[in-house]
């Protein structure tokens, strides 16, 4: 018991140490997105009209930013080759790109933005 509770502790303070504070809420237009870097990785944060997503921020197929890609609804089409994923699971819709995004968990808190980052 008293190792469950303590390895539950572990996990729950290592959750919010994986909680990385992104921006401001109003800092991104409904379905954009902007480019957030942390440590050596790049990553996309949209505002869609249900909510904020995360995924990687480089196309799976080339390494190419998708900072300047299209959102449109739920997707986001790569500026390089046109390759098209769903935001909210990463799925790759659209050839050229076949391997999907990795997304991430994001939450709201006093209108600022965070992301879980394992
Ligand atoms: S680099 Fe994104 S589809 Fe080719």
């Amino acid at each position: 018991m008293y190792l469950f509770s303590k390895n539950r502790y572990y996990i729950q303070f290592m959750s919010e140490e994986n909680w990385i504070e992104v921006g401001s809420t109003d800092s991104i237009e409904e379905e954009d997105l902007i480019r957030f870097d942390h440590q050596d990785k790049t990553f996309c944060v949209y505002k869609l009209t249900d909510g904020f997503y995360a995924t990687d921020g480089i196309c799976t197929h080339e390494a190419v930013h998708l900072e300047d890609g299209l959102v449109m609804d739920d997707e986001i089409e790569c500026p390089m080759h046109q390759g098209i994923f769903n935001i909210k699971s990463g799925e790759a819709l659209s050839p050229p790109a076949c391997e999907d995004l990795k997304t991430y968990p994001v939450k709201v808190d006093n209108d600022k933005i965070f992301i879980k980052i394992d």
